[in-house]
């Protein structure tokens, strides 16, 4: 397809999010049921805001604050920031959620794109192609047909003999005749503001469900003669509406294998892709190898030549190029530099950070803590607030206490400490480079560089240099 999509007009996006999704059967609003690590409504807003829009409406209603919340969390500053919410207080259907932000699009300029927040796979691509068909075509409103042989519950497209779309008849409101009907409308429109605002003015709810439709707007521009066009869309999965668990549950798969398909194209081995659970959000390099049964969420990204082991849960994790996750680690909010080895069975949180060579073994947990370079704790310990310089060697066993039950104390180890197996390292506490504790020791004062350490409390024995 060598159509060019160069949109001149300034863009605005309104999607519409108020409803609670009865079909879901859930006390939650269905936008902020999530897909991966990431809310519906998310992961719609990031496609919106590729389009690079002047701004970005969100109708809200059911839960508007959480809804709003998680909105302004999934866009970078910038995006937030075109940001606009308008509340819809009680939902009275897809043509009132637009009435409701009829004073605000009334500064807008430009045209105005509006879907609904429950289709999570619609490619900005797509939406592309609508806005330039819709300039070419000089038109009041375009929006986008699918065609389905099995129709679902969806809007039916009417057309005129010479094939020209007339209107939308929602399913409910269809003659078996028109049910039978396999173009359908998956809720994508494409809308000159003002003439948008003119037709909402003439909407009213005598239908089957007495609510507003944003459907009967096309057929009520066209009635007041302007040009209203309809365009084919091949792929009707991709603009799929959520409507209940298992349509839920179908995305993600879908959605799964579109980022997994993504990552294998730019050259990672996905061993099994029917079990390896990764964002959309996630970013991998090549040659990193990811085996069966592992989850990757959030802002993930891991370098090249990296290898993640089984069982593996990785949340807001930067890794560097040519690390190793073995089976079964917990890594949330932390950072890998390069070539370092974590696992099996360690949890590194809140900002633990390893630099280059760091090794991190069996039953460690890390947390807020920093290891320099080539430092190693290979077997059960806890670090907690703790920054520990190059080339350290943590014994078996060692704790940094770093809690007296009020708060939380930092304990710092200079480079080329070697602490012995079973230390309790009562924080707040320094232990200066170059010294060895003895095991078993309980440090609870400041050991000076290059001293030998033991007992209980500790006690410096003698100077190893002077
Ligand atoms: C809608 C379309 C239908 C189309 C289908 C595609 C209408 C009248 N019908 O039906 O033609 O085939 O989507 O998926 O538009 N919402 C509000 N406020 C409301 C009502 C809904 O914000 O008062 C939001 C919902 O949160 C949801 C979206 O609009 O995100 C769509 O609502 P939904 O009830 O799912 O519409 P459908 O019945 O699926
Ligand atoms: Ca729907």
């Amino acid at each position: 397809m060598l159509k060019e999509n160069v949109v001149k007009s300034p863009i605005n996006v309104l999607i519409l999010a108020a409803g609670l999704g009865t079909r879901m059967k859930s006390d939650q609003a269905k936008v902020l049921h999530k897909i991966g690590s990431h809310p519906l409504i998310a992961h719609v807003l990031r496609t919106a805001a590729q389009l690079d829009p002047e701004n970005i409406f969100v109708v809200v209603g059911h839960q508007a604050e959480k809804v709003e919340e998680l909105s302004l969390a999934s866009l970078d500053a910038a995006s937030a920031e075109k940001l606009r919410f308008v509340l819809q207080a009680e939902q009275k259907g897809t043509g009132h959620a637009v009435k409701c932000a009829v004073e605000a699009l009334k500064q807008a300029r430009g045209l105005l794109l509006v879907f609904y927040g429950d289709t999570p796979a619609v490619k900005a691509e797509t939406l592309r192609e609508l806005i330039a068909e819709h300039e070419r075509g000089h038109r009041a409103a375009t929006l986008i047909t699918i065609r389905i042989e099995n129709p679902p519950t969806y809007g039916r497209i009417i057309r005129d003999a010479k094939g020209d779309f007339l209107k939308i008849i929602e399913e409910r409101d269809c003659t078996p005749a028109e049910r039978a009907i396999t173009e359908l409308n998956p809720g994508f429109y494409c809308f000159d503001i003002p003439a948008l605002l003119e037709a909402l003015e003439k909407l009213t709810p005598h239908n089957a469900q007495n609510e507003y439709y944003l459907t009967d707007v096309p057929q009520l521009m066209l009635e007041a003669g302007l040009p209203v066009g309809a365009v084919l869309h091949e792929d009707s999965g991709e603009l799929d509406g959520i409507n209940t668990r298992a349509e839920l549950a179908a995305m993600w798969k879908r959605l799964r294998r579109e980022t997994l398909d993504r990552l294998m194209a730019a050259g990672v081995t996905i061993v099994d892709p029917e079990t390896i659970y990764i964002d959309g959000t996630v970013e991998i390099g090549r040659d990193t190898i990811i085996h069966p049964q592992v989850i990757i969420e959030g802002n993930s990204r891991i370098g090249g030549n990296c290898e993640i082991h089984s069982w593996s849960h990785l949340t807001n994790v930067d890794i560097g190029d040519g690390c190793r996750v073995l089976n079964s680690c917990v890594l949330v909010d932390c950072k890998l530099t390069a070539r370092n080895s974590v696992g099996p069975f360690a949890h590194l949180r809140m900002k633990a950070e390893l630099a280059e060579e760091a090794v991190v073994g069996n039953f460690v947990e890390v947390k807020k803590s920093k290891l320099g370079r080539r430092t190693k704790s290979m077997h059960l310990a806890y670090l907690g607030d703790a920054t520990l310089g190059d080339r350290v060697n943590i014994g078996a066993g060692t704790i940094t206490c770093n809690y007296d039950g009020k708060q939380k104390h930092e304990t710092i180890i200079e480079d080329d400490v070697k602490i012995g197996s079973d230390t309790m390292l009562v924080a707040p506490v320094t232990v200066g480079r170059g010294s060895v504790s003895g095991a078993g020791s309980v440090i609870t004062k400041d050991v000076p560089p290059d001293s030998l350490v033991a007992g209980v409390p500790a006690q410096v024995k003698k100077k190893l240099k002077e």
